[in-house]
This record gives structure tokens, sequence and C-alpha cells, in this order.
């Protein structure tokens, strides 16, 4: 640990709240960020984990419209489930709170007025996207387009999420309005905007002092500065009634920009923390500010934000911002709309008690330097061939054997031989491999190098063989059975920082309190006398059968979404006379048969209440002839008559397809309905 440092302050990107919480955002920022925290706090360190909900911003105007809710009632309602999520996968924020509150709504305005009266923002009148029947100027993700980078024809007016780039709603190419559809007009509005252009060198000379951030930040950040004319000046406030107000006099109407209000809510939520120090997490040059995102929050952290703290000049700057690239699902990029997510309180639900092991894979599986696809496959791998297999198998061995030979009681040891010295020695050094990685924010390597510490004592036993070895060499035994029984405590608290449930755990087993990382560079934790516990199985097998439930769900995704648009969307507006036009009856299925030489159409003979007709329809995928006589349906009647495989159709059954493309007869509900009635 740099000793520079007396303190640390992580923050955690603030979620927006318009949705629940998936695998995607926790393997990008809310796991590593848990990770590092509780390794600090295991180091004794003074750190504090900050995290709460982005409650602003068009993602939640767009979402409450949808919804036809208020946007206060859908923050309120993904503000818990969000908050319950981390929680249940014990995410250890120290405060979990939201950009709504009185204390963030104050600090945003201030900190707003401290630039304003530096002369920090510049005043322009521009024109901007503005949609007349909406009545509406149209900000950012108000407005839809094509990406100018990817041709995505579904681009946001402030980023495309297909390629990540960050842009104006002026780069988008044929752009409508969300709300309406319609193109946009433009018409002038004053904004305040934060001279990004003029603070170019400043920002560039913070970028360049820390030319050792991962790659793909630093990159990030130099390709903004570096191309093109460099940074523009960027509006920071915006015309919409849902936010922080804009606290000058002539700015009526208008809200603070999203992303100048979020950041501030790291602020905010320090001040609830700690109202009395929180000064010191913010102001103190030796407190270390890291905040954990995912890559499309880049240049809002690393320029943005970094240029609004240094035009207000009391808060330091971060000194590093770790973020990961984007887990994909499958193969297939995460997304909401879509339904192709694995949504926590839905893994919550159908995984019991299974948290850690969605921590292991998601970390083991980290985009930590590229985009990286989470399959359920390599989760049941991970979760039966390591965690099960390797881990899980060395601890219920060695408290199983405990129990057998010892009745629970740690036995003492006698002189070491050359393998268990070596084995010590491995453990021994393994905390500060595990640290070293989490110090430098390489997490799979972290957990790679802990499972190994369970490798080395799965080894050691397959080895040794205890259970043999107790015939001929009973002190022998009480030796190996020690190292083992060391090897568990140490597991344990390496496990802490990766997968805390099962840490605790542990620890009951072995009947000790909780110890602290620097325990584990001893290898000596557990006392001989020491009783330990009943031995219970860590992690059980993830069946086959649950991962095909789950790869199911994602199929039904999949197929939903293949439905052309148009399917989805209600038909241009017709006439009540044009309806009625259609003569629809009651009938009943008489008879039925397979059209020969067809696979997919029935011949059926119908009572139409008028008189009995024939008609071809092609519903032999859903129903079975012998299963449908006397079948209710309905008949469009009027329908001209056609020749299907050289049987004339006098007609048309009425059917409803849903999204899969199966089909269901439409019928009256009441029994013995009569045919003939007429459906209006
Ligand atoms: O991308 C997002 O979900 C944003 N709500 C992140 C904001 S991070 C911070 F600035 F608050
Ligand atoms: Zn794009």
């Amino acid at each position: 640990m740099n000793s520079k440092f007396k303190r640390t302050l992580v923050t955690a990107a603030l979620p927006y709240a318009n949705g629940p919480v998936h695998i995607g955002h926790l393997a990008g920022c809310y796991l590593p960020s848990d990770i590092y925290v509780r390794y600090l706090r295991g180091i004794g360190h003074d750190v504090k984990f900050i995290c709460g909900s982005d409650e602003h911003g068009v993602p939640i105007t767009i979402k409450a419209k949808k919804e036809g809710v208020s946007p206060q009632a859908i923050v309120d309602k993904y503000h818990k489930i969000m908050g319950d999520s981390f929680k249940e996968f014990g995410i250890s924020f120290d405060i979990y709170s939201r950009t709504s509150s009185k204390t963030h709504h104050q600090t945003a305005s201030d900190f707003f007025k401290v630039l304003y009266e530096k002369g920090g923002f510049t005043e322009q009148t521009t024109e901007q996207y503005y949609d007349e029947s909406a009545q509406q100027f149209l900000a950012d993700r108000y407005i839809i387009g094509t990406c100018p980078n990817c041709q995505n024809p579904s681009a946001y007016g402030d980023q495309c999420e297909k390629c990540g780039t960050s842009l104006s709603p002026f780069d988008l190419k044929d752009p409508k309005s969300m709300l309406s559809g319609s193109k946009p007009i433009l018409k002038e509005t004053k904004n305040w905007f934060l001279p990004l252009d003029k603070l170019q060198p400043k920002i560039k000379a913070y970028i360049e002092k820390h030319g050792d951030w991962k790659s793909n930040v630093y990159g990030q950040c130099k390709s903004w500065l570096d191309s093109g004319d460099g940074l523009q000046p960027r509006a920071m406030t915006r015309d919409l009634d849902w936010g922080v107000p804009v606290p000058v006099k002539g700015a009526e109407g208008k809200v603070l920009y999203v992303w100048f209000d979020a950041p501030i809510g790291y602020i905010s939520a320090t001040k609830e923390l700690l109202p009395d120090t929180w000064e010191d997490y913010w102001k103190k040059n030796d407190t270390r500010l890291i905040h954990f995102i995912g890559k499309d929050n880049i240049v809002f952290h690393c320029i943005i934000f970094p240029a609004m703290l240094m035009e207000h000049g009391e808060f330091i700057l971060a000194d590093n911002v770790p973020a990961n690239e984007f887990l994909n699902l499958e193969g297939d990029k995460i997304s909401t709309s879509r339904n192709w997510a694995v949504w926590l309180h839905e893994y919550l639900n159908e995984f019991k008690g299974k948290q850690d092991v969605l921590r292991y894979t998601l970390c083991a599986n980290a985009p930590e330097t590229k985009d990286n696809d989470f399959t359920w496959k390599d989760f049941q791998t991970k979760n039966n061939s390591e965690l099960v297999a390797i881990f899980g198998n060395f601890i219920n061995r060695t408290l199983v054997l405990t129990h057998k030979y010892y009745n629970g009681i740690v036995p003492s040891t006698s002189a070491y031989t050359k393998e268990d010295l070596l084995v010590l020695e491995e453990l021994g050094k393994a905390p500060d491999k595990i640290a070293k990685a989490i110090e430098q924010f390489k997490f799979r390597e972290a957990i790679s190098e802990w499972m190994n510490v369970a490798r080395v004592g799965n080894k050691y036993l397959a080895e040794t063989e205890p259970w043999k070895l107790i015939k001929t060499d009973e002190e022998r035994v009480k030796t190996i059975m020690n190292v083992a029984l060391q090897i568990s405590c140490n597991l344990a608290i390496l496990a802490e920082p990766f997968l805390p449930f099962t840490s605790t755990k542990l620890f009951e087993l072995l009947n000790l309190q909780a110890l602290k990382w620097p325990s584990a560079k001893q290898t000596s934790n557990m006392a001989a006398g020491h009783i330990i516990n009943k031995d219970e199985l860590l992690f059980s097998k993830v069946e086959d059968a649950d991962i095909q439930i789950q790869l199911d769900k994602l199929q039904l995704s999949k197929r939903q979404n293949a439905i052309p648009v148009a399917a989805k969307e209600i038909k241009p507006e017709t006439s009540f006379d044009e309806f009625a036009k259609m003569d629809i009856r009651t009938a009943t299925i008489l008879e039925a048969e397979v059209v020969p030489k067809t696979d997919k159409l029935l011949k059926l003979k119908l009572d139409t209440g008028v008189d009995v007709r024939t008609v071809v329809s092609g519903i032999a995928a859903y129903y079975k002839p012998e299963d449908i006589i006397g079948q209710k349906v309905c008949l469009l009647a009027n329908l001209a008559p056609r020749k299907i495989k050289g049987i004339e159709s006098q007609g048309m059954i009425l059917m409803a397809e849903n999204a899969n493309g199966e089909l269901s007869f439409v019928a009256p509900t009441k029994p013995n309905f009569e045919n003939g009635a007429s459906v209006k």
C-alpha cells in the first residue's frame, strides 16, 4: 500500500435508477470496487465506500413516460430494488445514497454557484433540437438517430451504446424525437457551458501525470485530448423539468446537466455519511480518491468531473479510475430493452444462497482489459470444477477427517517434513501475492492466486494420503491435518474480499472469530486443542438442468426479439366502417383431418349456424384433428373463397399468434354459445 496516503475514498458509479441491476453492472464496477474496499478494510486502512442512485437525467424521465408514472415513482421503485440487490450480493457500501436527496440538491446547487460566480461558465444561446408537438427541447437521450461512427440506427443524443462513442445530438444522422418520433426543429435557448477547450492544457497535464492508469482508460483519455480539435465546450444545463434547478437568475425551467450533478453525488453522499469529517476525504492531499466505473463513463470521470473540481478549486482529483470494459452475455451485448441479461434479483431467486458463485465467476472472468463473455456453461464449470472440486473438496476433506480422527479437535504437530515446509512456505507467500494483484486492480489474477492456495492444499492431501497413513503412522497424520487446517483458516481470511459469505461460513465451521488479512501471513492460526464445528458443504453442484433453464430463458428473449418490429407495433388506424365489412361468426368444428401431403394444414367442416362449410386452416402444428372436434371458433365468413391444395376454403378461422409464433383459437367463452352469432 502506498504510504503517501492516509485514507482512501472509493466511489462506484451511481447507477441510473431506471431498472434493476444485472451481471454487467456487477462485473463492470461494483464487484471490483467491493473487493478492493474489503481488502483495504482487511489490512486496517482507513477507507470509505460511496455509492447511490443517479436519479436525474433523461433515462429516468423516458422510463417514467413509458410506464405512465411520475419520475419520482420510478426512482423510488428502482432505488429500493437496486439497493436491495447490492446488499444481497454483499456489496459493502458505507452509504448507498440518492441524488434526489436534499443534501445532494444543495451540494450540487452550491457547486454550480461557485463556478458561476468565479466566471467558470460561458453563457451561450444556441440552437437546440425541439419537438414541436411535445413542446419540449430534446436533450441527450430524448433524441435518437444514426451513429456517425458505427452506423447504429438507434444511437442516443449523448452516446452510442453500441460502439461507446460519446456524441452530441448534432452528430446523429436522421435525428428523431423519442417523444413523438417526429423530426425535430431547431430552436434557440440559453445554456451554461464548461469551456473544456480553455481547460484542455490543465486537463492534459493531469491525465499525462497518470500514465500508470489502466491502458484502456489512459488510451481513451488521450484520444479525447489529442483527436481533431481537442476538447469542446460542453453545456452543463438542460431545458428539462426533472433534475436540480439551475440556481441562477434567468435559468427558470432549466436543470443541471445530469453529468454535472451525478458525480457531485459522490461528495453529497460522503457528507451524509460523515457530516463532521467528510472534508478530510475530499480536500486533503493525503486522501486517495478512486473512481470505479464502466468504460462508458470514462470521459465523465477522467475529463469532465476533474475539470469541474479543478475549476472549483477546493477538491482533490482522482488518483486512479480503474474502469472495466463491458461484459457480454452468451456472445451478445447485454441489453435491457432486449431482456438479454441476467438480473440479480432473478438470480437470487433461482440460485438461492449462491451469491458467491456469481461473485467468483464474474471476478475470475472480469472484463478487465477487454470485453468479455459470461456463459452459463462457464458458470457451471467454475462452480463444479473449481469451487466444488478444488476449494470445497479440500475444505470438506479437512473438516471431515478432523472430526473422524480427532472428534473435531485441532491436533498438534511434530517435526515438519520437507513437503510440509514447502506447503507452508507457499501458504505464507499467498497474502502478498494476492494483495499486490488487488492493489494493481488485477482482480482476475488475485482470485486465481486465492484458488491456487486451495489447489496447493488439495495436492498436499492427495500426496500425503492421511486416510491411508492413519493405519501406520498416527503421529504423522496429526501434523498433516494440522497443516491442512492452517491452510483452511488462511483460505477463509483470504476469501473475504472475493467471497464474503463463504469466508464467514468457513470461519463458523472452524469455530473462529473472523481473522483479518495480516493474520494470513502466519501459518499457525489454528491452535492445537481448538475445537471446530460440525462439517457442512460450502458449495454444491450446479446441474445441467439448472443451466438449461437459464439458456431457455435467454432463448425466449431471443425469439421475442426476432419478431419483426412491425409486428410489435399497432397497425395504422382504420375506420369502424372498414371493420364492419367483416362478417365474423361463431361456429363449431364438426370434422377435422390433415390435408394429404401437408404437415401444416387441416381441412375442417364447420357448422356456422347458417350453413355447413369447408375451411382449410394452417393450424396442424398446434392442434391434432381428433382434439378439436366440437371446438368453438370464430370465422371470417365473408372472405372470398380460395383454393388451397385443391380444396375450396370458404372462410378463415381467427387465430391469435403469440411472440413465439404459436397459434390459439379465439372463441366464445360461454359454454353452448350458439353458432352464427356475429362478432362485433
Ligand atoms: O452510466 C450510468 O449509469 C451513470 N448513471 C453513472 C453516473 S456515475 C457518477 F457520475 F455518478
Ligand atoms: Zn456507434
